[in-house]
């Protein structure tokens, strides 16, 4: 196993810190380079490597020797072949003041002249390698190794997209680039390596690499080469015109020779004449990456002429005339803490991973879809492993692969549900994609289900196997239509007597007469249950209201945030059909005893507030109920609480008033108990509050 330090503070203050920082990044970066598989990810090494710098440039004699600021690839040897012209590293900046004061530094280097040009390049996020064409021919492969020497790696020549045996001109020289992975690519990589007896690789870097330098293998793999340069000086090529070719026209001759470019794509070099010119241009490129099937993880500023780079220079590891400018990280490593299934409305039965916390792209990332069961299986996903998690763009972020190489031994088997997670019901195994026998119906038992809960309708009688029948049967597909369900229809069921269909017809009839907040319950719009509903209910004092709410009224309803009140807006919106019907039905559609806020009867209220006995009240319930109260649900309580004038609140805290304990009533007891807070047994709440029980 690799262990890979923890990643430390961006600054680093002592020598010891210091020598600790170059100790991690020379590990991370000796597995990077050498197994394929670095263990810590790219940001977190990039800010390593910011820290060292830094660190080096205000103790510049006490630079290790082996500080990986002193050597392309970190001075990581991979290799024997050694290379004609030194496959160097770029600077980075990353953002567009640094861009800027980079573009000047280039132009005190050409005697304080303009640029005369720059060329725009995505920077692709792959593996570098030298292809040498001998007389058109494709003759070796070699990796760059640590910039003097790479590695041999010509068994792969014919399984590259973009490197042909042979070129359209007969022409000598070596074409640089960057050898990756589309989507497919990866995929059947994996799959290949798998059906091999291999384990998955972690990302497609780490595939692309593994796969490169994995010399006798039964299997090749399919890859993409990109070029961003060629050997041009006439000591290496056998076309002396290529010399004095811009960039721009390097490229598109590699383009006509039939070597794998960008021209012609979305992200094509791109020649821009000002730095306005080529911030727009690396902003387009950074705003197109999430859809692109080729992974980036910056863009590549280069000047473009011949002349300009000759008087730039190049410095011992990185030219002067050209910088990379990185895109903030958009994949993490992080640990893989649990799998929830979960069933989509038409059955599909959808793995989501649960993730220990990552900062993604500026967004606090805690579950990552992994697609389908047989995605945890080909990438052989454990409990406890430290995964790569993307997230390009809008996307749900995705679970890459594992780090198989830091297993520790405690990584658990992922248990695969038997049975459909949300109705019990059997799950069809026969796709990917996994789905409950049930279908839609699924959906539809649970949310009928719920809908007629304790805490919502609190229909008598209405149990899963009439519901069930009833969806079966097409009766019923959502919550309105049960109150147009007829007596007939209740008899036609399975096991259905008289007596029993009176009974439910009428607690159907009943539950019309349901207080807004359970109605709203019932609708089960996500991010809602039942105190959120109370809430809402006694906030807006109609449905109609609540449909009139944008998400910023929503926003003013204690406990709900932006995140929230979008979903809440939307569910509502989605729904409006089925409210509709509710209200033709008959049902209720407002909240007993709402005062609109600023009205004359509000100020009665809060006049006559005085005399309700939970006024001003927060009020905690904890424990079982009993005597006049024992039956009733939390749901019934928050709204007895909410009658009598308190604020049902969840948990206990130094604002509580007032705690209601009953039976084994645990923690908030403690708690109370030690905050002083009053407590009051169910029988004498019940009394207190005896003029408003149901
Ligand atoms: S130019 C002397 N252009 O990024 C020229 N490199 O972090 C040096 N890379 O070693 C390279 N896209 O492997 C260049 N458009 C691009 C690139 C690119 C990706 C890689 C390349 C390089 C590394 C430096």
């Amino acid at each position: 196993m690799t262990t890979i330090p923890a990643v430390p503070a961006d600054t680093i203050d002592t020598e010891t810190d210091y020598l600790a920082a170059v100790a991690a990044a020379r590990t991370a970066a000796d597995a990077y380079y050498g197994s394929g598989e670095s263990g810590m990810d790219d940001d977190a090494y990039d800010r390593l490597l910011r820290g060292i710098t830094a660190w080096e440039a205000e103790n510049p004699d006490a630079v290790a020797d082996d500080s990986p600021t002193r050597e392309v690839a970190a001075g990581v040897t991979t290799g024997d072949v050694p290379h004609a012209v030194r496959m160097l590293s770029l600077g980075n900046v990353f953002s567009p003041e640094q861009l800027t004061d980079w573009a000047a530094s280039l132009q005190r280097r050409i005697g304080g002249r303009d640029v005369a040009g720059w060329v725009v390049e995505p920077k692709l996020d792959g593996v570098a390698l030298a292809a040498r064409y001998r007389d058109g021919r494709l003759v070796q492969l070699v990796t760059r190794g640590d910039g003097s020497t790479g590695e041999d790696v010509s068994h792969a020549i014919g399984h590259i997209i973009g490197l042909p045996l042979e070129l359209a001109e007969p022409v000598t020289v070596e074409i640089r680039g960057e050898v990756l992975m589309t989507s497919a690519q990866f995929t059947a990589a994996n799959a290949a390596r798998v059906a091999h007896g291999g384990q998955p690789f972690a990302n497609r870097r780490n595939a692309s690499s593994g796969s490169l330098r994995a010399k006798d293998r039964a299997y090749q793999v399919e890859q993409t080469f990109i070029a961003y340069d060629a050997l041009t000086d006439p000591a290496h090529t056998s076309n002396p015109e290529l010399a004095d070719l811009t960039h721009i026209d390097l490229i598109n001759w590699l383009h006509t020779i039939g070597i794998g470019t960008t021209v012609g794509s979305r992200i094509t070099a791109l020649a821009c004449h000002t730095l306005d010119e080529v911030q727009a241009r690396i902003d387009r490129i950074g705003a197109i990456r999430p859809d692109l099937d080729i992974e980036l993880d910056g863009a590549v500023i280069k000047a473009n002429t011949p002349a300009d780079r000759a008087d730039a220079g190049t410095g011992s590891r990185r030219p002067h005339w050209a910088t990379a400018y990185k895109f903030p990280a958009d994949k993490k490593i992080t640990v893989l803490r649990g799998i929830e299934w979960n069933v989509g409305r038409t059955g599909v039965i959808a793995p989501r991973g649960i993730l220990e916390p990552v900062e993604v792209g500026g967004t606090t990332i805690t579950y990552a879809t992994l697609h389908n069961p047989d995605d945890i299986l080909r990438k052989d996903l454990h409990l406890g492993d430290r995964v790569y998690v993307l997230r390009a763009g809008e996307v749900i972020p995705r679970v890459e692969g594992a780090i198989v190489s830091q297993r520790t031994g405690d990584e658990q088997p992922i248990v695969f549900p038997d049975d459909c997670p949300r109705c019990g019901a059997a799950i069809d195994k026969s796709e990917v994609r996994w789905r409950c026998v049930r279908g839609r119906a699924c959906g539809q038992v649970a949310g009928l289900k719920y809908a007629v809960s304790r805490d919502c309708l609190d229909v008598d009688g209405l149990g899963e196997a009439v519901i069930v029948q009833l969806v079966e049967r097409g009766l019923v597909s959502e919550v309105a239509d049960l109150f147009t369900v007829t007596r007939d229809q209740l008899m036609s069921l399975d096991r259905m007597g008289d007596k029993s269909a009176d009974n439910l017809m009428a607690a159907i009839e009943a539950a019309k007469a349901q207080p807004l907040n359970r109605v709203f319950c019932a609708l089960g719009i996500r991010k809602t249950g039942r105190s959120l509903s109370l809430r809402i209910a006694a906030h807006f004092g109609s449905m109609e209201a609540i449909q009139a709410a944008d998400a910023a009224a929503f926003e003013a309803v204690e406990g709900i945030g932006a995140d929230k009140a979008a979903v809440i807006v939307e569910g509502v919106a989605e729904l409006s059909d089925v409210i509709k019907k509710l209200q033709a039905a008959g049902v209720n559609m407002t909240q007993p005893g709402f005062v609109a806020p600023g009205t004359a009867a509000e100020d009665a209220g809060e006049a006559a507030e005085g005399g309700l006995p939970l006024a001003g009240m927060a009020v905690v319930v904890t424990g079982g109920m009993s005597g006049p109260l024992a039956d009733y649900s939390r749901t019934q309580m928050t709204e007895l609480v909410t009658r009598a004038g308190g604020k049902y609140s969840g948990s206990v805290s130094a604002k509580t008033s007032l705690v209601v304990a009953g039976e084994k009533a645990g923690s908030k007891l403690t708690k109370a108990e030690n905050l002083g807070v009053t407590v009051m047994d169910p029988g004498s709440f019940a009394e207190l509050v005896a003029a408003y029980l149901d």
